[in-house]
């Protein structure tokens, strides 16, 4: 069990620029619910040993009714950093550099991001899907500028399969999921992973832009034939990367390049 006193002093030990307060859970909702709902304007590490409503990017559920997984949220609050809306398009990017540097270096395994952050691990042919990552913002109304707005707070809740079974996942969710354990055949300490990545995705919210780009790009997943959904039409291509905004590019079939901004890609 996951222990918010050996959190927060292994945390504090770490010298990092943000303090959180960290809150642990044998079941909750949703972690990131909870972190919305928390008044205050303390930073806060919300770690749920499972959850019972977790959420996924669009309205989506996100199974995580087993434990063996590990489940958290960050919030940052504005008091603590400065942030607009232009910064919070790399929220998804620093998630997920931290979570795959923390497994890399830890677990020794490598995961491939698949734009803008699920993170998968590539088994023969297929990818499968080991962490989830939902980041949400309160942006404030104070400035027409949609760039210059000024955010109360973001939070980042990250679903990530540690030591979860084969026999943990529901349905269809084995055949698309797998875990470290499953990889590795070896258990992890989730304390271990947790303050690793929240130490990365601290440090990585003070770095430059151009060092989270770059570890970005050693791990997207590139050249995949894709499809997305565009001004109500279902496009197909190859990601060929990213710019400078952390948007993706997209190689056409027709030889063209377009730039999807936010939404969904399928691999197909
Ligand atoms: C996705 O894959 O669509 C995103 C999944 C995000 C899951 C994490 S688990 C911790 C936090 N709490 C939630 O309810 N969701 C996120």
């Amino acid at each position: 069990m996951i222990n918010g006193h050996e959190i927060s002093s292994r945390l504090q030990k770490k010298h990092l620029k943000l303090d959180y307060e960290v809150i642990c859970k044998k079941s909750t909702g949703s972690t990131n619910v909870d972190a919305k709902k928390a008044a205050g304007q303390s930073n806060l590490l919300i770690v749920a040993e499972k959850q019972t409503a977790g959420k996924g990017r669009y309205g989506r559920s996100f199974y995580s009714e087993s434990t063996g997984g590990l489940y958290f949220t960050v919030k940052i609050c504005r008091d603590n950093i400065n942030l607009n809306t232009g910064d919070i398009t790399f929220i998804p990017l620093i998630a997920a550099v931290a979570v795959s540097q923390a497994v890399s270096s830890l677990c020794g395994v490598e995961l491939l991001i698949k734009w803008p952050n699920d993170l998968l691990y590539k088994s023969g042919s297929e990818h499968k899907k080991l962490c989830g990552i939902l980041t949400e913002a309160s942006v404030s109304a104070g400035s027409t500028e949609p760039e210059s707005r000024s955010v109360s707070y973001f939070i980042a809740g990250i679903g990530l399969n540690v030591n979860n079974d084969i026999t943990d996942f529901p349905g269809d969710i084995k055949n698309t999921a797998s875990s470290l354990k499953i990889i590795t055949g070896k258990q992890y300490d989730l304390a271990d992973i947790l303050c690793e990545t929240v130490d990365i995705f601290t440090r990585f919210l003070f770095a430059p832009r151009e060092i989270l780009l770059d570890e970005y790009k050693k791990r997207l997943l590139l050249g995949i034939d894709i499809s997305f959904a565009q001004n109500g039409s279902i496009i197909k291509g190859k990601t060929a990367g990213i710019n400078q905004s952390g948007n993706l590019v997209v190689k056409l079939e027709n030889g063209g390049e377009t730039i999807i901004r936010s939404g969904e890609i399928n691999f197909i």
